[in-house]
């Protein structure tokens, strides 16, 4: 069992509990993730991610939502997963949850023989840049119009 199996679960720090996650989380990211980054986000994760990815995605409830991730394995490019969206609650932060929810998702990848996990920030977030490279990924960038004209990118790299 791994975290890319439904009614997967475990403890996280503080005694959060971490799970897979099901369709109906998705409401529940999308009403905390503007107040979690302090501007509009909600529209970096359309309904599809959860309706067609929740097997792969993780939360962390303490009850209240406390973290997610929102990631997949590639069915286009059978070595690599990617990160789409992560944060964490800015009262859960520094206690080591993204770094455990990534773990997990790490492990589940390897698990499913993927051999790189990838992921994606505007160069102004320094936080996510900083996260990022604590936790092993190669950073690079900026990529200009990485993401189209006038949308620059940093790439975060991590090699299993
Ligand atoms: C980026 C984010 C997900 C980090 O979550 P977190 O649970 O606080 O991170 P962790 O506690 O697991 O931190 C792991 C390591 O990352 C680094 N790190 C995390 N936040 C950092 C910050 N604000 N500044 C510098 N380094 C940071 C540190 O090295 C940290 O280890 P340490 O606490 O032992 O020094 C969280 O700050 C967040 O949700 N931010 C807003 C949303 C966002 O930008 N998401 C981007 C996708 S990751």
């Amino acid at each position: 069992m791994n975290a890319w199996n439904g009614a997967w679960e475990s403890a996280g720090p503080g005694g959060v509990r971490i799970r897979t996650t099901t369709p109906r989380d998705h409401r529940r990211i999308v009403e905390v993730c503007d107040d979690w980054w302090g501007r509009p986000v909600a529209h970096i994760l359309p309904r599809l991610f959860l309706d067609h990815f929740h097997t792969t995605c993780l939360v962390a409830d303490d009850p209240h939502l406390a973290g997610f991730l929102v990631g997949f394995p590639s069915p286009s490019l059978p070595e690599e997963a990617y990160v789409h969206f992560a944060g964490v609650a800015p009262d859960h932060r520094r206690t080591g949850l993204a770094r455990e929810l990534y773990r997990l998702f790490v492990e589940a990848a390897r698990t499913d023989g993927r051999t790189v996990v990838r992921a994606v920030t505007s160069p102004a977030n320094e936080r996510s840049i900083a996260f990022h490279r604590s936790v092993g990924f190669t950073v690079t960038g900026p990529h200009a119009g990485y993401d189209g004209p006038g949308n620059d990118r940093m790439c975060f790299t991590l090699r299993l």
